[in-house]
């Protein structure tokens, strides 16, 4: 089939490469120069596991390319194309809310397309509030075109991108009209040989169903983040309190991990979009209100810890040990160490920071403190003479460190653990001082 793709961000590149390795006609609709140069070359241009293979692959075989919006290559593409994806970007307005320009945009460039487009699939990739659908087939409406509006939200995960795109758990086709079932399932099969997981629905109900699976895992997330806080106080170990919760196969293992919150492009930001779309139509969305106070209250773990140790952390050189949201990525977006470090500096501390990907962006991001910062390639260097080190992302190669050697490094033998990676038992056999996240330091 022949598709465009507007949008080479994380949503569209993952789509486009996924769906030219089974052999369809996809080309990236983009605006910035530098990104469609780098697609073009096969590269990605952030961090995905496996995602530069299939862009080179996809670009190789002239089934993948990326053209800049308004040229030549772009009218023709576009003219062709039977799908047309908007995965653009929608940023937070001033009030929370999702600025839809971009996405209007695009409809506004398609709709510079002769005829009425009766025949042509639009299908919403990017989230969007609940009702984003009918603001498009409006738009299209305005100028005279009348194009098939349907949403298909992503589930992918960041670090596993491309496997989740390719092994689908389910895809959700939001429209009731056949031509657009038919033609999103035609493209969905290949990934589903083994078993069909495809699910119709409305176009609202499919836009909201996106909200509503990311608002849940958010959900559990900080359910558990919560527990832990009173295991602290009680003296239980959210481990063993874990360990009794995932036994029940209605309450399941994942998602269950206690931590120093959620962060990312999408749990933060669509559970406040939530709270804000229940607002509009006189539904307080209490719990996603919960899961947003208790998720930033969670951000302040290791910073609270920090200062019961230390009561003054002015002057104090405090290591960190993973700076992306979450393993496998650079992406620093809503970051807990993010913020663990601006507050930390605020306090009169220094930084000693390690990531084994996310440095690049860590610098340019925090180009403001760069004075308070040390950035190391090596992560032991940056525990050197730190006076604690606190793991803030749980990458495998932090996961069972040297323990003598950070004994002899650090200045003081004090570890802040933000994922429950270590634990007390080893950590003590070396002499340290332990916290986790619901694992007090006194337990028993
Ligand atoms: C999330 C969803 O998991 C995807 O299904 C969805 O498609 C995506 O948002 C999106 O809307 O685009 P992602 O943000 O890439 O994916 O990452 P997750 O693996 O969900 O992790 C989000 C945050 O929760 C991370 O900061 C992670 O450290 C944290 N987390 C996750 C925990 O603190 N505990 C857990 O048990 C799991």
């Amino acid at each position: 089939m022949e598709i465009i793709v507007f949008g080479g961000g994380y949503v569209g590149l993952v789509q486009a490469a996924g769906l030219a390795s089974t052999g369809n006609e996809v080309t990236i609709a983009e605006v910035d120069d530098d990104k469609i140069t780098q697609i073009n070359s096969g590269q990605a241009p952030f961090y995905e596991p496996q995602l530069p293979e299939l862009l080179s692959k996809g670009v190789e075989q002239s089934q993948l390319r990326a053209v800049k919006v308004g040229s030549d290559e772009f009218d023709k593409r576009l003219k062709s194309a039977e799908i047309i994806f908007i995965a653009v970007q929608t940023p937070e307005s001033s009030d929370g809310s999702a600025d839809l320009k971009y996405v209007f945009e695009v409809v506004d460039t398609i709709s510079k397309l002769p005829g009425d487009l009766s025949d042509r699939v639009v299908v919403m990739k990017s989230t969007v509030p609940v009702g984003t659908g009918d603001a498009v087939e409006n738009r299209f409406n305005t100028h005279g075109k009348n194009p098939i509006v349907a949403s298909n939200p992503e589930f992918l995960k960041q670090g596993s991108a491309v496997r989740d795109f390719m092994q689908p758990e389910r895809v959700i086709i939001g429209s009731e009209n056949e031509r657009a079932q038919e033609l999103l399932s035609y493209i969905y099969k290949p990934f589903m040989l083994k078993r069909e997981r495809i699910i119709c629905m409305g176009r609202r109900s499919a836009e909201l169903v996106k909200y509503a699976c990311n608002a849940f895992l958010a959900t559990k997330i900080s359910f558990i983040n919560e527990i832990s806080q009173l295991a602290e106080m009680i003296g239980a170990d959210i481990r063993d309190i874990r360990r009794g919760m995932i036994t029940d196969s209605r309450i399941g293992d994942q998602f269950l991990f206690p931590g120093v919150g959620f962060g990312g492009s999408c749990f933060p930001k669509d559970t406040i979009s939530l709270v804000h779309q229940g607002e509009k139509f006189s539904v307080p969305m209490r719990i996603p209100q919960a899961v947003d106070q208790v998720n930033k209250r969670q951000r302040t773990w290791a910073l609270l810890n920090l200062k019961d140790i230390f009561k003054e952390l002015k002057d104090k050189s405090i290591a960190i040990w993973g700076l992306s949201f979450k393993p496998k990525t650079d992406d620093l977006r809503e970051a807990p160490s993010v913020y663990l470090i601006e507050e930390l500096i605020k306090a009169g501390a220094k930084v000693r920071a390690h990531d084994p990907i996310a440095i690049d962006r860590a610098k340019t991001l925090l180009a403001k403190h760069s004075s308070k910062i040390q950035y190391f390639e090596d992560m032991y260097a940056a525990a050197e003479s730190a006076d604690a080190l606190v793991l803030m992302t749980e990458w495998h190669e932090y996961r069972s460190p040297s323990f003598k050697k950070l004994s002899e490094i650090l200045k003081n033998k004090i570890i802040l653990d933000g994922r429950n990676v270590f634990g007390p038992e080893i950590t003590r056999q070396y002499g340290f001082r332990y916290r986790g996240v619901g694992i007090p330091e006194n337990l028993k």
